[in-house]
C-alpha cells in the first residue's frame, strides 16, 4: 500500500465516523448492529471515481448516467441505504436480496447478516452486476454476496432460499409491486420498496397479511428509475403545449382534447385557499399524500414549466397536485402571501373547463382539511397490495390503484 494510500484510508477512517455519527444523531441509524456495518465498509471504495469527500457526502454518488445523460446508477445517499436497511428488519443469518447493485449497500448487507446469513444482489445491466462483484471481491465480500445480472422484476429467480428471502431491498424507483417479490418473500420477511403512488414516492417496508402485504412503515425519497419489465408506464399529455403536461398511469382515464381546449380557452377559476406555506418548509410531500390518498382522481404529476409561470398559466414551476373531471382540470398554485399568517406563500387552485367552480373548491377544500386537521407534519397512509385479479368487492376502503401486476390500496387511518 503506498503512503498516498495509507493517507487517504485514514482520512476515509474520519470523515466515515463522522458520517455514521451524524446518521445516528439524525436517527437514520438507530441500532448499533447497523452502525457497526456502517463501520466496517469502505464506503470510498465502491465509489473509486468520486473524492473521498464525495464518497462520505450524505448524497449519492451517480455512477452511470443513460445517452441523454440521466442517471441510471449510483450509490444510494447514506441516510437512505440507512432507513432501508432499518425498515428492512435484517439481522444475522438471515437471507437477503438487493434489487440494483452497486456492491456497498449488498456489502452493509452482508456485514448484518454475517457469515449465517445470505445476501443475492441482481442488477440489469451487466457491467453495473460486473462492477459490482469485482468491487466486492477488493474489498473482501466475495464469499458474502452473489451479484447475478438480471431483472429484478423476478426477484432473485433460481436463487431464491427454499422458504424465500427474510428480506427484499428494492433500490430502483418501481412503479408495481410484481408477484416474485412477494412471492419469494419468507412468512415473516419485509419487503422494502420505493414505490412510485399517482406520482409521489414512497420507500415502504410491507409484510405479509393473509393473501396480501400491508405496509409497516414509510419514508419519503425518490430513486433512479426501474427498468426492465417493471418499468414506469404511463403517458403524458400536453395541455398547453409542453409548458403544462400531465402525466396519467396507466388506469387513469381523462378527456385530454377537452382539457386541452379547457385550458385554451382561458376561462379560469381561481380559489385561494388561505391556508399558507413557508419557503423551505418541507410540507408539500406531506400535501401531495394527503391529496392522492383521499381524492379521486388525483396525481401529483402536473408539470408547470418556468414558460407555464411566465404565461400566467401557474404561480409556479413544479411538479404539483392535480385533480380532472370529464373536461375540467384543477391544479395547486400559490401566490405571495397575503393573509395573517406566518408563511411566505398562499396555496391556491386553478381551473379550467365547464365545472371549474366546483372543482376548484373541492380541491381547495381537501387542501384545508390537510392544514386545519394537522396533517402538515406528515401524513402516514396504509399500503395494501393485493393480487391484480383481485375484484374491487374483495378491496378495504381506500385509493385503488390498479397496476399492470397488482392492485394497490392506500388509506388513511
Ligand atoms: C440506485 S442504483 C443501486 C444502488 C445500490 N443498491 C447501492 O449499493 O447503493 C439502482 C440500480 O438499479 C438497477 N436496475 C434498474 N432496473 C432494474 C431491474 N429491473 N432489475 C434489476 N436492477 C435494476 C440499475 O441498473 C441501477 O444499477
Amino acid at each position: 500500500m503506498s503512503a498516498d494510500t495509507t493517507d487517504e484510508a485514514a482520512h476515509a477512517d474520519v470523515l466515515r465516523k463522522k458520517l455514521i455519527d451524524e446518521l445516528r444523531e439524525r436517527g437514520d441509524i438507530g441500532t448499533d448492529k447497523l452502525a457497526a456495518a456502517f463501520a466496517a465498509v469502505p464506503r470510498h471504495r465502491f465509489a473509486p471515481r468520486a473524492s473521498v469527500e464525495e464518497a462520505y457526502a450524505d448524497d449519492a454518488v451517480i455512477t452511470k448516467r443513460n445517452e441523454r445523460g440521466h442517471p441510471i446508477s449510483s450509490v444510494s445517499a447514506p441516510w437512505v441505504q440507512a432507513r432501508m436497511l432499518e425498515l428492512s428488519g435484517l439481522g444475522p443469518g438471515m437471507r437477503a436480496l438487493e434489487i440494483g447493485s452497486g456492491g456497498y449497500n449488498a456489502a452493509l448487507m452482508a456485514e448484518v447478516v454475517g457469515a449465517g446469513g445470505e445476501v443475492v444482489s441482481v442488477d440489469i445491466d451487466q457491467d453495473v452486476a460486473e462492477r459490482a462483484t469485482e468491487l466486492l471481491a477488493e474489498t473482501g465480500y466475495a464469499d458474502m454476496v452473489r451479484v447475478v445480472c438480471a431483472d429484478g422484476t423476478y426477484g432473485g429467480g433460481e436463487l431464491t432460499p427454499e422458504g424465500g428471502f427474510d428480506a427484499i431491498i428494492v433500490t430502483a424507483q418501481a412503479p408495481d409491486v410484481p408477484p416474485a417479490w412477494s412471492g419469494q418473500l419468507a412468512e415473516k420477511g419485509r419487503l422494502v420498496v420505493p414505490l412510485s403512488l399517482r406520482g409521489t414516492r414512497q420507500i415502504l417496508a410491507f409484510e405479509r397479511e393473509g393473501g396480501h402485504l400491508v405496509s409497516r412503515g414509510r419514508t419519503e425519497c425518490g430513486f433512479v428509475g426501474m427498468r426492465g419489465d417493471n418499468r414506469h408506464g404511463g403517458r403524458t399529455i400536453d395541455l398547453s403545449g409542453e409548458d403544462l403536461r400531465l402525466t396519467l398511469d396507466d388506469d387513469q382515464r381523462a378527456d385530454t382534447d377537452a382539457l386541452r381546449s379547457a385550458v385554451a380557452s382561458s376561462r379560469r377559476t381561481t380559489v385561494w385557499t388561505g391556508v399558507d406555506l413557508r419557503a423551505n418548509e418541507g410540507a408539500l410531500p406531506s400535501l401531495d399524500l394527503w391529496l392522492i390518498s383521499t381524492l379521486e382522481p388525483c396525481a401529483r404529476t402536473l408539470h408547470a414549466s418556468p414558460k407555464a409561470v411566465e404565461r400566467g398559466l401557474s404561480g409556479w414551476s413544479i411538479i404539483t397536485a392535480a385533480t380532472w373531471d370529464g373536461g375540467t382540470l384543477a391544479y395547486l398554485t400559490i401566490r405571495s402571501n397575503t393573509t395573517d399568517g406566518p408563511g411566505d406563500f398562499e396555496l391556491g387552485v386553478h381551473a379550467y373547463g365547464p365545472d371549474r367552480e366546483t372543482l376548484a373548491e373541492r380541491l381547495a377544500d381537501r387542501v384545508r382539511a390537510w392544514d386545519s386537521g394537522g396533517h402538515r407534519g406528515s401524513v402516514e397512509p396504509t399500503v395494501r397490495v393485493y393480487p391484480r385479479a383481485t375484484p374491487y368487492d374483495r378491496l378495504p376502503p381506500g385509493q385503488v390503484i390498479t397496476n399492470r401486476r397488482s392492485r394497490l390500496v392506500v388509506s388513511l387511518p
